[in-house]
């Protein structure tokens, strides 16, 4: 019998919303029946750049569909609960975006209706399936790292938002964006995922004058499966670029750059681990879509659900609080 193709209704048409229409048709058992977002001029673009794609009437009409199984969610994320709820009503399964939203009790509210529905549902936490975090997840379990001294997460942007989102206005506010959500999360997610649920030891976060604006910097100290997990962020001053995961191991570390790129050191300068792929971030991107689809067909998976999204958003706007 041929293997099911799940039909994906896609919600909000920018950045994230545009990686899925370019990535979801290649990966063979996603079709997209189509595509819907708050702006003409989203809409207007992915008609253009996707001539394929059907452009609904609304949201509503687009998740009514007959023949869709999954809502893909790709708006900022305070509309994440709005079309999270809609699909869950409409019987769908759920693929929603990270944070889940910046209420916690709205968030927590989300989860326990997600899960009541029974309906298959997943987060975007998008290096779940990445390469690079299968070999650490492969390492952690064949203890080759010996013991764990720590885990730290290194970020600097030189401006916030970062040059390529400059049309996501949102990303720079205080009420739903700063780098700590969008950015701190991802790691955030990877200890909970790698360590096990980690407790919020210590925080601080600065804010500019601005009330509106988003946070400059975030230091915050956690534990995790009894390893300290140290995050230090911050904006502003020239020169590249860091975004930074280390697991630091006795016998072994391994460092993730750039979200994807694994590195390795046995005591020595770092060596690169993951020679032959070519684009590591579009194989995580294409990895992910396959454990989606093993989340749809009710596979073993390591895609993140809701629940684990919560607690990384309760570590998360604990942080920004402290501000
Ligand atoms: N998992 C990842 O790797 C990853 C990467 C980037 C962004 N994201 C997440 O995806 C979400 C969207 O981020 P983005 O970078 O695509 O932002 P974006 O601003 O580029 O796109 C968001 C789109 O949603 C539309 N929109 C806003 N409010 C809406 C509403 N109420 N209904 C329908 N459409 C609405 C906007 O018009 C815009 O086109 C965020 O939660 C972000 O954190 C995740």
């Amino acid at each position: 019998m041929a293997e099911k193709v799940y039909r994906v209704a896609i919600v909000g048409l920018g950045v994230i919303g545009r990686r899925m229409l370019a990535n979801m048709p290649g990966q063979g058992r996603l079709e997209v029946v189509g595509g819907w977002d708050l702006s003409a001029e989203a809409r207007a673009k992915a008609a253009e750049d996707f001539p394929w794609l059907r452009i609904a009437e609304s949201a509503e009409a687009l998740i009514a569909t007959p023949g869709t199984d999954l809502v893909y969610i790709g708006v900022p994320p305070k509309a994440h609960g709005l079309y999270a709820r809609a699909a869950v009503a409409a019987g769908k399964a759920v693929f929603c975006e990270k944070p889940l939203g910046v209420e916690l009790a709205d968030s927590r509210d989300l989860t326990e209706l997600v899960e009541a529905s029974g309906l298959p549902q997943a987060v975007n936490l998008a290096l779940a399936a990445a390469r690079g975090v299968t070999a650490m997840r492969a390492a952690l379990a064949d203890g080759s790292l010996g013991d764990l001294a720590g885990c730290d997460i290194r970020l600097h942007f030189g401006r916030w938002p970062r040059g390529w989102q400059h049309s996501a206005t949102w990303l720079a506010g205080r009420a739903e964006g700063g780098f700590t959500r969008e950015v701190a999360t991802h790691f955030l997610y990877l200890v909970d995922s790698l360590l096990g649920p980690a407790r919020l030891v210590s925080a601080s976060a600065a804010y500019p004058a601005d009330p509106e604006a988003a946070e400059t910097h975030v230091l915050a100290q956690l534990e995790a499966g009894g390893v300290p997990v140290t995050l230090a962020g911050s904006v502003g001053g020239a020169g590249p670029d860091l975004v930074e995961f280390t697991l630091w191991g006795s016998r072994r570390s391994l460092r993730l750059t750039d979200f994807y790129k694994l590195w390795r050191s046995d005591g020595e300068d770092w060596g690169y681990a993951l020679e032959g792929i070519e684009n590591p971030a579009l194989d995580s991107y294409r990895l992910q879509l396959d454990e989606l689809v093993r989340r749809l067909d009710g596979e073993a998976n390591v895609m993140p659900d809701f629940r684990c999204a919560l607690r990384v958003q309760e570590l998360v706007e604990k942080i920004l609080a402290t501000g």
